[in-house]
């Protein structure tokens, strides 16, 4: 049975399910899932990361780990986590700057928090013979505390599920995933009068509500406020809080109705950078004030890694400006992702303002 017939099946039998739940089938389901059984990354794939535009992303990440630790006073050992690490480029690319510094490699203790079992295996490919052997966990929970936590992140809070309601001329409802009277899935609403939504949400707006990111900025502000540490999140995503329907489905770099092929293709949210800092803030850590993709990488040298390339190998100097451009520009990557940090008092994140609120 695929995964289609068995949510029409499983909706029929047990009613509509919230959007969160979708998104966890199409994801996570151990038959069928996207993630669990089928993720495709890359040009050839279904969609491409910013470590998978150019090895200056996760080079620069590295630089800014090896700083945030040495400006933490250098700390004899530490943990180096990667969260939702895809293919392990980003962190190959981090391992390669970090041999300038034997001293980090050798205070860290790598951790990849990983779920799928075909990313963990292409993770091992690419790092298992690197400079730091690295092991596997499902959750932060399932890292070992007791040392400070040094968290790197691209683009994992985009696939933790959100709730969506929607305003409609009797109140709030939830978006709602159904069975429509020709057997198809189909978008429905369930009341939620009880929903505190912002006051005069005009008709039809849509507000998302994601109890998952939330509990990921909860995890690693009470983590932080406990080992001290510091984590790095990029992705796509708000920066304030304000509404829009940001649910996509990318299938061979192509957008889909994410109803249409549940499992086979990458369903995606905004992150919701607000409401991840404030609960890592409730829960006791300190958060940098939020840039953008584009700010951040060129405060790292973007500019100036891209010149000793370029150097280094003239025949190339189109295709890496092409993913200079790519990472920076306004019009691509450059604004609509972000970098958040979370950190603790002792660990000032290099590049970042200090905490403004
Ligand atoms: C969009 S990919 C990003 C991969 C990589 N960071 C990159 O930038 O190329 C999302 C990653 O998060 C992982 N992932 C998805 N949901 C997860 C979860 N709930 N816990 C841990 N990892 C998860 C995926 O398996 C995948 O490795």
């Amino acid at each position: 049975m695929s995964l289609r017939e068995r949510l029409i099946r499983d909706i029929v039998e047990g009613g509509p399910i919230s959007v969160a739940d979708y998104m966890m089938r199409c994801l996570h389901d151990a038959e069928d899932g996207y993630y669990a059984t089928r993720p495709r990354l890359g040009p050839g794939g279904d969609f491409i990361t910013a470590p998978l535009v150019s090895q200056m992303f996760g080079e620069l990440i590295g630089l800014w780990a090896v700083q945030a630790w040495l400006d933490a006073g250098a700390p004899a050992a530490f943990r180096l986590v990667e969260a939702g690490p895809g293919d392990g480029t980003l962190m190959s690319d981090l391992l390669r700057v970090a041999r300038l510094r034997p001293d980090f490699l050798a205070a860290a203790d790598l951790w990849l928090i990983e779920t799928s079992e075909p990313l963990r295996r292409e993770q091992h490919l690419r790092l298992g013979d690197g400079p730091k052997a690295p092991k596997w966990a499902a959750a932060l929970e399932e890292v070992p505390g007791g040392a400070p936590l040094l968290l790197v992140s691209n683009e994992l809070l985009d696939c933790l599920p959100v709730r969506q309601f929607v305003r409609t001329p009797s109140g709030w409802a939830e978006r709602m995933v159904g069975v429509d009277a020709a057997g198809a899935l189909a978008f429905g609403l369930a009341p939620r009068p009880e929903l505190q939504g912002p006051a005069n949400a005009p008709e039809g707006v849509v507000i998302e509500r994601s109890p998952a990111q939330e509990a990921f900025g909860a995890a690693l502000g009470a983590r932080i406020a406990v080992d001290g540490g510091a984590a790095l999140l990029i992705d796509y995503g708000r920066d304030a809080p304000g509404p829009g329907d940001t649910l996509q489905a990318l299938r061979a770099h192509q957008k889909e109705d994410p109803l249409a092929n549940p499992g086979q293709a990458d369903l995606t949210v905004h992150a919701d950078f607000p409401a991840v800092l404030a609960a890592a803030r409730a829960a006791g850590s300190i958060t940098a004030p939020i840039l953008s993709q584009g700010e951040f990488l060129a405060r790292l040298g973007l500019i100036q890694r891209a010149e000793a390339l370029t150097a280094g190998a003239p025949d190339r100097a189109d295709l890496i400006a092409r993913q200079v451009e790519r990472l920076v520009d306004p019009a691509q990557m450059g604004v609509l992702f972000k970098a958040v940090c979370v950190h603790s008092p002792d660990w000032p994140p290099p590049a970042f303002d200090p905490e403004t609120a």
